[in-house]
């Protein structure tokens, strides 16, 4: 059985009453960071595939709060692990140095994304080989 497991899904407290259903998140407490960023994506289509980076200074926790997507993770050792987002209080830790794919987008998907670190373009590895060159220790 293959083990690995580079993200981890993080289960909101849905607060629901006869009103509806209300989930909190808080840094530190829900998700093991404080926010710094937040933002959200929506409006793509089924065979848009976005992400395709690393980062190297961001952990980012995911959540679907509309609608469902697909996200892969990579760790450039060989492994890869396929996660379904689809309940908006279901989120995904991914932690620093990971590589995503975010994909498979229903047309009502909106895609919440809290981010560890202000944005900075540079902390950025958008080239998959030079990922798998850093993670393997071949490159800084
Ligand atoms: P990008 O990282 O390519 O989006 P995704 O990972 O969802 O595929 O970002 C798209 C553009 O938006 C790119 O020009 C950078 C900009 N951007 C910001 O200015 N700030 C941000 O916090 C993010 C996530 C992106």
């Amino acid at each position: 059985m293959d083990t690995y497991n580079p993200a981890r899904m993080l289960e909101f407290v849905e607060r629901g009453d006869e009103r509806g259903n209300l989930v909190v998140v808080e840094g530190m407490q829900d998700v093991p960071f404080e926010i710094k960023r937040v933002f959200y994506i929506y409006g793509s289509d089924r065979d848009v595939i976005r992400g395709r980076h690393a980062n190297r200074e961001s952990e980012f926790v995911l959540v679907n709060v509309a609608g469902t997507s697909k996200i892969k993770v990579m760790d450039g050792k060989g492994h890869e692990k396929v996660y379904t987002l689809d309940r908006p209080r279901t989120g995904i830790y991914l932690p620093k140095m990971v590589w995503k794919e975010m994909y498979d987008f229903s047309e009502d998907s909106v895609l919440l994304c809290l981010a560890s670190t202000h944005y900075d373009g540079e902390e950025y590895i958008r080239d998959y080989d030079e990922f798998l060159k850093i993670v393997n220790g071949e490159a800084r």
